[in-house]
C-alpha cells in the first residue's frame, strides 16, 4: 500500500510517499523557517501564505521522487496546528482525492508524531506495549500505547510544551527560532552543571509535565547575572547548556516514573522535534539501558521534526486497524484532543 502524506499543520509545507507505514519513497519539506528566525515566532498568515505558493510545487516534487507505481490513499493532517496551514493541506488533499478517486484520510497531528519511529524501520518494526514521549514546540504528552488506534495519555505539560521551553529560553537568551537547535549548538561548549534549575513536579504522582518554571528561573537568573546577549566572552555555553540539562532531566524524571508504573512497557519512543536533542537521546539511551528497555527514536532528523511521512504513515496503520472507519468524513480543526478519538488501553 502506498499512502501520500500531506502536512501543513505550522510553518511547514510537506508532502510524502510511504509504502506499508514503513518505507519512506519520497519526503519533501519546504520551510518558511528561516523567514521566522528573528521574530522568536511563527506568524500564522504570513506561514499559510508561503504554503499556498509551494504546496503545488512540494507535492509535484514528492510524486516524481517517488516514482511512477500509484498510491492507494490519502492521509493529511486534520489538526490541531494553525487553522489556515491546516485548509491549505485539506483542501488540497480533498482536490486530489476527488481527481484521483482517491480514499482520504483525516489524520491528528500528534498520531503522526507517534507513528514516526515506524518509518524506514522495516526490518526491525517497533513493537508494543510501548511508553511514547512525544515532546514538540506544541505539546509534550506521555502515552501507553497497546496498538496504533489504543492508548492512554497518562502524562501531559500543565503550562508550556518542552519545545516552547527552548524557543522561549533561547529568546532570553538572545538565540534565533527555533530555540532548540540553537540551545543545542550553544550548549556544545558550556558546562550542564555550571548553573542549578529546579526539577519541576519532584515526587508528583502523576506522570505530568511543567516547563514555564524552568523559563521564569532562566529570566530571574540572566537578570540576576547582568547577561548580556550582546557582550563578547559572555556566558552563554553554560547557561545554554544547563538550562537544556534541566528541560532534560524533567523529562526523564518523569518519564523514569512512567516506566515504573507500566512494568509491561517492552519499548520507550521519543518523537517531536525535541526528540532530535543529541543530550536528551544520551540521557534517554542512558536510562532505557539501566531498565532493559529498548529505546526507539525517529530514524533521521527529518523524521523529528514535523514532516508528512509521519502523516502517511499513521494513515496506513489507522487504515490497517480500522478498515474503511478510517476513511470517515472529519473536520479541519485547531484544536483536537487526540485522547478523545483513541479509545483507552
Ligand atoms: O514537532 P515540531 O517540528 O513541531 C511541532 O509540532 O511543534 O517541533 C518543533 C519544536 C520547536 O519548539 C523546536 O525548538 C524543537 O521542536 N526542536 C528541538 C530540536 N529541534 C527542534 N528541541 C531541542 N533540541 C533540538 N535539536
Ligand atoms: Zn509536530
Amino acid at each position: 500500500m502506498r499512502i501520500l502524506g500531506i502536512e501543513t499543520s505550522c510553518d511547514e509545507t510537506s508532502v510524502a510517499v510511504v509504502e506499508d507505514g514503513m518505507t519512506v519513497a519520497s519526503n519533501v519539506i519546504a520551510s518558511s523557517q528561516a523567514a521566522f528566525k528573528k521574530l522568536a515566532g511563527v506568524i500564522p498568515e504570513e506561514a499559510a501564505r508561503r504554503q499556498v505558493e509551494c504546496m503545488i510545487p512540494v507535492l509535484r516534487q514528492a510524486m516524481d521522487e517517488a516514482g511512477p507505481a500509484p498510491v492507494d490513499a490519502i492521509a493529511v493532517t486534520r489538526g490541531p496546528g494553525l487553522l489556515g496551514s491546516l485548509l491549505v493541506g485539506t483542501v488540497t488533499a480533498r482536490a486530489a482525492s476527488q481527481l484521483w478517486n482517491l480514499p482520504l484520510i483525516g489524520v491528528h497531528h500528534t498520531l503522526g508524531h507517534l507513528s514516526s519511529v515506524w518509518l524506514n524501520q522495516a526490518s526491525d518494526p517497533p513493537a508494543f506495549p510501548c511508553l511514547c514521549l512525544s515532546a514538540s514546540g506544541g505539546h509534550t504528552d506521555l502515552w501507553y500505547r497497546t496498538s496504533h488506534t489504543q492508548g492512554r495519555l497518562i502524562g501531559r505539560t500543565r503550562d508550556d510544551a518542552a519545545g516552547e521551553a527552548f524557543d522561549k529560553g533561547a529568546s532570553l537568551l538572545g538565540l534565533p527560532y527555533p530555540g532548540g537547535p540553537a540551545i543545542g549548538k550553544a550548549s556544545e561548549t558550556g558546562s550542564a552543571t555550571a548553573h542549578a534549575f529546579p526539577l519541576p513536579l519532584r515526587g508528583d504522582a502523576s506522570c505530568d509535565f511543567s516547563f514555564s518554571g524552568l523559563k521564569t528561573s532562566l529570566k530571574y537568573l540572566l537578570r540576576d547575572l547582568g547577561f548580556d546577549p550582546l557582550a563578547p566572552g559572555n556566558a552563554l555555553p553554560d547557561l545554554a547548556a544547563s538550562f537544556q540539562e534541566a528541560i532534560c532531566h524533567h523529562l526523564l524524571d518523569r518519564l523514569l516514573h512512567a516506566i515504573e508504573l507500566y512494568p509491561d512497557a517492552r519499548e520507550v519512543h521519543i518523537v517531536g522535534g525535541v526528540s532530535a536533542n543529541t543530550r536528551l537521546r544520551v540521557l534517554a539511551r542512558e536510562c532505557c539501558a539501566k531498565h532493559g528497555l529498548t529505546l526507539r527514536v525517529p530514524a533521521a532528523g527529518a523524521y523529528c521534526t514535523d514532516n508528512a511521512a509521519m502523516i502517511a504513515s499513521a494513515g496506513f496503520f489507522l487504515w490497517k486497524e480500522l478498515g474503511e472507519k478510517a476513511f470517515a468524513p472529519f473536520d479541519t480543526v485547531a484544536s483536537l484532543p487526540l485522547e478523545e478519538s483513541m479509545p483507552a488501553a
